[in-house]
C-alpha cells in the first residue's frame, strides 16, 4: 500500500511543482525569516547585552605571595566584583547571548527557566530582567535565604522543588508555560562561542583572556602566562571554557579541577566513570555549595547534565570539606569575603604551590584561580559555628574545622604540608569517602 501511494504521489504530483516553488512568472519569493519587529526586539536586547559588557570592565585579580612558599603566586580573579557578585555573571551574559541569537528567546517567550543553586539564578534574573523576559528559578527547597534574597533582588521569581527534581521540574514547567528552559547544566557548551569576539572590537567575556590581558598590562607581573589556572566545576562551564582556550591557542599553562570529597566529577575526569551509573549512594550532604556532582540522580552526561569536558582538564585534586570550610573561616578571618568554592580553589592552589616548592621555574610559581562568590552569602550555613557542627558532625564539626584551620596557616607561614598533617591530626572521615 506504501509503495502504491509512492508511486501516485512520484508520477501525479497533487501539487504544482512552480507552487511548491513559489516561483512564477511575475513573483520571486522573498519573505522575513524572522519579523522585522522581531528582529527590531533582537537589536534592542544585543544592544543591552553589549552595553551591558562594557559597564563589566575587568574583575581585579587579588595576589597571594604566602611566607612560607617565597617563590609562589596565587591570584584570585575576584568575580564577586561583578554586578550580580557571582563568576556567573559572564557566563549568564554569554548564555543569554546565544539564546537570544539563536532565536531561543524571542519576545514572545512566556519566561525563562533553569535550574540553579542560586548564582547562576541570580546573574539570569539579572540579564533577563535587562531584556525585557521574566525569569523564574527552580532551586532546592532548601536554598540558602540569601541567595534567593539574590535572585528576588534582581527580579526573579522562585519556585521551589526537591534538589534532585531541580532540573526535571525546569524543563516541565518551560514546556507547559510556553518559557525556555536554558539549562545551564547543558548549554554552556553553546555559550562558549560568545565568549570570545575574535578580531572584533568589543572584547567578549572569557575569564582566561582576560587574566592574560590584565597580565600583559602589568608591568609589574613577570610571568605573563600562568603554570596553572585551578577551579571547582559545578556546570564545568567556566573550567572548560578555560581549558578549551588553552588547549586551542597551545598553551603551558596546567588546568587543575579542584573537587570536593564526595563529588563524582574527580572520577568522571581521571577515570571517566559516572557516564553510565548514578553515583546517587556516594554524594553526602551538604558538600560545598555550588560545586561538585552527586546530588542529581541522573549520571554525568556531557551536553545534558553537565558542560565539563574531560579532554582539557589535566589534572584534578580533592580535598575534605571539613578542610575547606576551615579555609573559608581563615579566609573570612582575613578579610577576604569569598564563599566555599573559592576556600576550595585557594586550597588546592596552595597546595599545587607547596609540591612544587623545589621546582626549578625561572619567574616565579604563577597559579591562578577564581573567588566565585561573597562570603556573606553564607553566614547563616558554612560560616555559622552550629550549623557547621550540625552538618559537618561526622568530619568532626568545628573542632576539626579549627584542627585543620591551623594546619592551613602552618603551610601559609612555613610552607609545610597541610593535607598530610590534617590527614593524620584532625578528626575527619576522609579517607573513608575516596
Ligand atoms: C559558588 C560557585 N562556585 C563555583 C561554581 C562553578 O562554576 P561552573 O558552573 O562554571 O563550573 C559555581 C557554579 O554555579 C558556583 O555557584
Amino acid at each position: 500500500m506504501k509503495s502504491f501511494l509512492l508511486v501516485v504521489a512520484t508520477f501525479f504530483p497533487l501539487v504544482h511543482p512552480d507552487l511548491l516553488t513559489k516561483i512564477n512568472k511575475d513573483k520571486i519569493p522573498e519573505e522575513n525569516a524572522v519579523s522585522e519587529k522581531e528582529a527590531e526586539w533582537r537589536l534592542k536586547a544585543i544592544r543591552k547585552l553589549w552595553s551591558e559588557r562594557q559597564s563589566m570592565g575587568r574583575t581585579p585579580l587579588i595576589r597571594f605571595s604566602p611566607r612560607g612558599l617565597p617563590n609562589s603566586d596565587i591570584f584570585l580573579k575576584n568575580e564577586t566584583a561583578t554586578k550580580t557578585r557571582t563568576l556567573k555573571h559572564r557566563f549568564v551574559w554569554a548564555l543569554v547571548l546565544w539564546a537570544i541569537t539563536e532565536g531561543k528567546v524571542t519576545s514572545n517567550t512566556s519566561a525563562v527557566y533553569d535550574s540553579t543553586s542560586g548564582n547562576t539564578g541570580a546573574s539570569e534574573a539579572y540579564m533577563c530582567s535587562l531584556i525585557g523576559v521574566p525569569y523564574v528559578a527552580v532551586v532546592a527547597d532548601n536554598l540558602e535565604t540569601e541567595k534567593v534574597r539574590q535572585i528576588e533582588s534582581f527580579g526573579g521569581k522562585i519556585m521551589k522543588v526537591p534538589v534532585s527534581d531541580r532540573n526535571k521540574r525546569a524543563k516541565e514547567e518551560a514546556k507547559k508555560t510556553g518559557g525556555f528552559y536554558i539549562n545551564q547544566f547543558g548549554n554552556a557548551e553553546r555559550a562558549e562561542e560568545y565568549h570570545e569576539s575574535g578580531s572584533f572590537h568589543y572584547e567578549s567575556t572569557n575569564v582566561f583572556h582576560e587574566i592574560l590581558a590584565q597580565f600583559e598590562e602589568d608591568k609589574l607581573q613577570k610571568a605573563k602566562v600562568p603554570d596553572y589556572f585551578v577551579h571547582s566545576a559545578g556546570t564545568g562551564g567556566t573550567i572548560s571554557s578555560v581549558g578549551r582556550y588553552i588547549v586551542r591557542y597551545g598553551m603551558p599553562t596546567r588546568v587543575v579541577l579542584a573537587d570536593s570529597q564526595y563529588s563524582l566529577f574527580y572520577d568522571y575526569v581521571i577515570n571517566n566513570r559516572f557516564t553510565n551509573q548514578s553515583g546517587a549512594g556516594i554524594w553526602t550532604p551538604p558538600g560545598i555549595a555550588g560545586i561538585g556532582y552527586g546530588y542529581d540522580i541522573e549520571p554525568v552526561w556531557y551536553g545534558d547534565t553537565t558542560s565539563l569536558v574531560r579532554h582539557v582538564v589535566n589534572e584534578a585534586m580533592k580535598m575534605p570539606d571539613v578542610a575547606t570550610v576551615a579555609a573559608l573561616h581563615e579566609l573570612n578571618g582575613r578579610g577576604l569575603n569569598v564563599g566555599p568554592s573559592t576556600a576550595l580553589n585557594y586550597l588546592v592552589s596552595l597546595y599545587q604551590a607547596y609540591k612544587q616548592r623545589h621546582s626549578s621555574i625561572s619567574k616565579r610559581l604563577t597559579i591562578v584561580t577564581i573567588a566565585c562568590d561573597p562570603g556573606d552569602f553564607y553566614r547563616s550555613t558554612y560560616l555559622n559555628s552550629t550549623w557547621v557542627d550540625a552538618s559537618l558532625g561526622k568530619s568532626g564539626g568545628m573542632k576539626s574545622v579549627k584542627c585543620w584551620r591551623e594546619v592551613i596557616v602552618n603551610a601559609m607561614d612555613k610552607g609545610s604540608d597541610f593535607l598530610g598533617q590534617g590527614l593524620t591530626k584532625c578528626y575527619g572521615n576522609f579517607q573513608s569517602s575516596l
